[in-house]
């Protein structure tokens, strides 16, 4: 079986569920059910025995070797983690907390089980972590894209964190020789996306006939890739990927932000046509603090070395996207209930419109 940490959150979830619809090898799915996991997301694989969940702290060492020693996983796909860069300017402690000091708690853990397996178990098995562009930091409008010999510079609490567990990762294979690989992928959309984040928020936004929040001028620029195609990488880094070595996963769309909710809001203007256009419900809103420019990830490693490149353009993810969301809202609202509304408090409320 393979052990997947965080996979009751947006990724994690796809992930699981699209192993599940092409392998019956089992998952082990470890997840702290922070607000950002949601058992919702995996509600089609009840009473299926091949996905077994323990709510659990990648933090708590002991807790993961047991778990280790006890399911004996031949690969551990690490994708817990802290991940909204806002929430990480108002409370980074937890971003230190998860990213840092969990990833080495789970490395060590790793590291104690995966010594003490035999001379071929120990040459398969596999630590694949999962992280961002973000480490690489912003770019210019006319800079090449980020490739794997880009050098570190994050710029946010969060990319700092995810930095530091990429060079604990990197470090247990160099030190230790434990067979390591780290995926940087750009911005994920999809089903099950967590609507704190710019597309889903502004779907759902959108839909409630509420203020869509544009940071800044909106200019800044993002690379966007749907989710099932990160999957599809991250399955093909597993099985074909080369210990040690790092892989750029990205969309190939890069894309201003204001680009992107001018798509969505025409999109619904389509699908679910009100008095007016969403386009309506633009607010240019005071920018994110040390708000990085422009993301923009080269992927062609992937393609050259593992034959991965994306199956969706942006025009196709996005209609699926926009699809799964109207036709989800039950979803959406049970997500949004409770701290959710706490947060948008505290994201939204101090932001001056027109700045
Ligand atoms: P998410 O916030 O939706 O989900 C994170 C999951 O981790 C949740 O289910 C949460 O409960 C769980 N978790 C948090 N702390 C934990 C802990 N201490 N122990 C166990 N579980 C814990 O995040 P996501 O968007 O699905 O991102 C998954 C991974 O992919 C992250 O490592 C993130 O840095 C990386 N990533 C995300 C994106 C993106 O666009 N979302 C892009 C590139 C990389
Ligand atoms: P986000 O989805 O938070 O991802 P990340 O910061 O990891 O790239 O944000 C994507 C972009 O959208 C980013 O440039 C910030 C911007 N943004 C807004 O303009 N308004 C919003 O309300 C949010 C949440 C994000």
């Amino acid at each position: 079986m393979i052990l997947v940490t965080g996979g009751a959150g947006f990724i994690g979830s796809n992930f699981v569920l699209d192993w599940l619809a092409g392998s019956d090898e089992p998952v082990l799915n470890l997840d702290k059910l922070t607000y950002a996991g949601n058992l919702n997301n995996l509600v089609s694989l009840e009473g299926d025995a091949r996905h077994v969940f323990v709510q659990g702290d990648i933090c708590d060492g002991a807790a993961v070797l047991a778990l280790l020693n006890e399911h004996r996983p031949r690969a551990i796909l690490h994708f817990a983690a802290e991940s909204h860069v806002d929430r990480s300017i108002h409370g980074p402690g937890e971003f230190i907390n998860t990213n840092i000091n969990g990833t080495f708690a789970l490395l060590e853990a790793a590291r104690s089980y995966w010594s003490a397996l035999d001379a071929d178990a120990k040459a398969a098995f596999r630590f694949l972590h999962v992280s961002t562009d973000e480490v690489y930091g912003s770019l210019g409008p006319h800079d090449a894209p980020f490739s794997e010999t880009t050098a570190y510079a994050p710029n946010s609490p969060y990319s700092a964190s995810k930095a530091a567990s990429d060079h604990l990762v990197r470090a247990y294979h160099h030190t230790y020789g434990m067979p390591t690989l780290t995926t940087n992928c750009s911005n994920n959309y999809g089903p099950y996306h967590f609507p704190e984040k710019l597309i889903p928020l502004i779907i759902a936004n959108a839909l409630a006939g509420k203020a869509l929040p544009i940071y800044g001028d909106g200019m800044q620029v993002r690379d966007w890739l749907f989710v099932s195609d990160h999957c599809a990488a991250i399955r093909k880094v597993l099985a074909d990927g080369t210990p040690g070595e790092v892989y750029n996963v990205g969309g190939w769309n890069e894309m201003a932000n204001l680009h992107v909710v001018h798509t969505l809001c025409d999109m619904l203007d389509r699908a679910a046509p009100k008095q007016g256009s969403y386009r309506d419900q633009i607010r240019y809103v005071t920018d994110r603090p040390g708000h990085d420019r422009r993301y923009a990830i080269d992927a062609g490693k992937l393609e050259r070395e593992l034959g991965w490149k994306p199956a969706e353009t942006f025009e196709s993810g996005i209609a699926k996207t926009v699809q799964w969301y109207l036709s989800n809202q039950a979803w959406v609202a049970d997500v949004q209930s409770g701290a959710y509304q706490s947060w948008v408090q505290r994201n939204y409320a101090n932001r001056e419109e027109g700045k």
